[in-house]
């Protein structure tokens, strides 16, 4: 691996599911660790750091899980420079051990409370004993950034002699700055085994210490899935992978088409959610919303996209509000299939800007409405709430039953859902499945003022066929507030279909 960096293949070793996973409150079971694992191997990572061995029984039951998968990549543990350590990594069957040594003199007097020669002889020893009994051994110096440089050099100087075929190179707190970066893996570069990096994000810096480590000389970046982590988090795979292919014409072996969907599943596993500013991954990403972007988008899409959505796996989206424009509006308008003259966008664009005004986003089914009431075109809605009736308690499944008028046909059913809101939403997918195929795509619920009777907003993304729209509902009843946006959904995408 050594030497190619920036040349030839950069190599991806995916933390999240050990440093990751220290994110507070994250705590991933069997069976998430491995469906993440498995999205990993698919996605083209070459070593993956599935946990470590020394948390628990259940982490260990995990990696072994993932060991006994046969993955195509690496599978390494995280594990300290105890031979106890690898006995446990030994019995889970790993390839590798990620085998961390405090190399900074605050955290070896600190931490540690020993000395540099007491380390050395334990690195060394357990590396030893590592590749003795047939691990790979990544030996890694964690605090690097704040160590003495020739005693990180000696120590792994001493860690190649014993074995170790990787070393790595740790911004435990994220103080590196890029220029340091370059330089300090430029000077690492001529020792006899590649090193890696590893950078957190506690000033914002860790995928330019990353890149800038690998243009140094670094041979493998440490990284997670939407950068989570403790604290700032890790350097991002996502970032990381577009900023080498994108902007410095490096390939790697990731599938860049997967990396959205893997970042929903480590989100929705993990329950930690994605700005959405958040760069490649983030809900506004590929969103546009000022007028002048999307008139240069409709010429060109470079002119305010750096790379095109789908090589990430998304999808450009274009949401109306008060920056809207004459050419967002038609193009919005186009979509649902609505055609008007001049003196009408004109009318239905100053409307759009006053909901916008208010604070408002607007939906796909909020512009329909403007439209219908410009152009004189109201419909009566095809569904029809009649009745609704939801029980919920501590002893009581959720459950909703709903009788609801589809074309002037009565339907009754009930549904069942983990909360009322689930509840609900089931039994009216349930009654209008016999008539049609409604999906919910999105749910996001808003409260808009404080308090118990605080009044909230809904949004949903209805989908039908490969059409999918966005709604609202609000009020200060949120299971109401649902019905209302889900059953809007499924008037608009009933009217789409009828109107061609
Ligand atoms: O950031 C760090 O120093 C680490 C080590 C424990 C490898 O995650
Ligand atoms: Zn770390």
């Amino acid at each position: 691996m050594r030497g190619i960096a920036l040349f030839g293949k950069v190599h991806i070793l995916d933390t999240t599911l050990r440093d990751g996973e220290q994110t507070p409150g994250v705590s991933l079971n069997l069976e998430e660790k491995l469906d993440i694992a498995r999205h990993l191997d698919a996605l083209g990572v070459d070593v993956i750091e599935a946990g470590s061995v020394v948390t628990s029984e259940g982490e260990r039951g995990a990696m072994k899980a993932v060991a006994a998968e046969g993955l195509r990549a690496e599978i390494c543990s995280y594990v300290r420079a105890r031979t106890e350590d690898v006995d446990l990594a030994l019995e889970c069957d790993l390839d590798s051990v990620h085998l961390v040594v405090p190399v900074s003199d605050l955290h070896i007097r600190s931490k540690l409370r020993s000395d540099r020669d007491s380390v050395m002889r334990s690195a060394v020893e357990v590396t030893e004993y590592a590749r003795a009994h047939g691990l790979v051994v990544e030996l890694s110096g964690e605090d690097a950034s704040r160590a003495d440089e020739p005693f990180l050099r000696s120590i792994y100087l001493a860690g190649i002699d014993a074995g170790a075929e990787r070393l790595c190179y740790c911004d435990t707190v994220g103080v590196l700055v890029p220029e340091k970066a370059f330089e300090v893996f430029s000077r690492l570069s001529d020792l006899p085994a590649p090193v890696s990096v590893h950078c957190h994000d506690d000033f914002g810096m860790a995928t330019a210490n990353t890149v800038s480590a690998l243009r140094g000389g670094a041979a493998m970046a440490h990284v997670t899935v939407n950068g989570i982590g403790e604290r700032g988090g890790n350097t991002s795979l996502e970032e990381v992978v577009m900023t080498l292919q994108s902007l410095y014409g490096i390939k790697t072996e990731i599938r860049s088409g997967d990396l959205y969907a893997i970042s929903r599943l480590v989100s929705r596993l993990t329950g930690i959610p994605v700005a959405p500013n958040k760069a490649i991954v983030g809900e506004n990403a590929f969103t546009h919303e000022a007028g002048i972007h999307v008139h240069g988008l409709i010429a060109d899409t470079a002119t305010y996209e750096p790379i095109h959505p789908e090589t990430v796996g998304r999808k450009r989206r274009i949401v109306l509000g008060k920056h809207a424009g004459r050419s967002s509006v038609e193009l919005a308008l186009r979509e649902l299939g609505i055609e008007c003259e001049k003196r009408e966008l004109a009318e239905i664009l100053s409307r759009v800007k006053e909901l916008g005004d208010k604070g408002k986003r607007v939906t796909d089914a909020d512009l329909q409405t403007i439209a219908e009431i410009v152009l004189s075109i109201q419909k009566e809605p095809k569904v029809k709430l009649e009745e609704f009736t939801v029980v919920c308690g501590n002893r009581a499944t959720p459950t909703a039953s709903v009788k609801i008028a589809v074309n002037g046909t009565e339907m009754l059913e009930a549904g069942t859902g983990v909360g009322p809101v689930d509840a609900a939403i089931n039994a009216i997918r349930r009654a209008i499945s016999g008539v049609r195929d409604v999906r919910l795509e999105e749910y996001h619920v808003d409260a808009i003022t404080g308090g118990t009777s605080a009044l909230v907003e809904v949004w949903v993304t209805m989908a039908m066929g490969d059409r999918s729209i966005t709604a609202r509902g609000a009020g200060a009843d949120i299971i109401m507030a649902s019905v209302e946006a889900v059953l809007e959904g499924i008037n608009r995408l009933m009217q789409l279909e009828e109107d061609g």
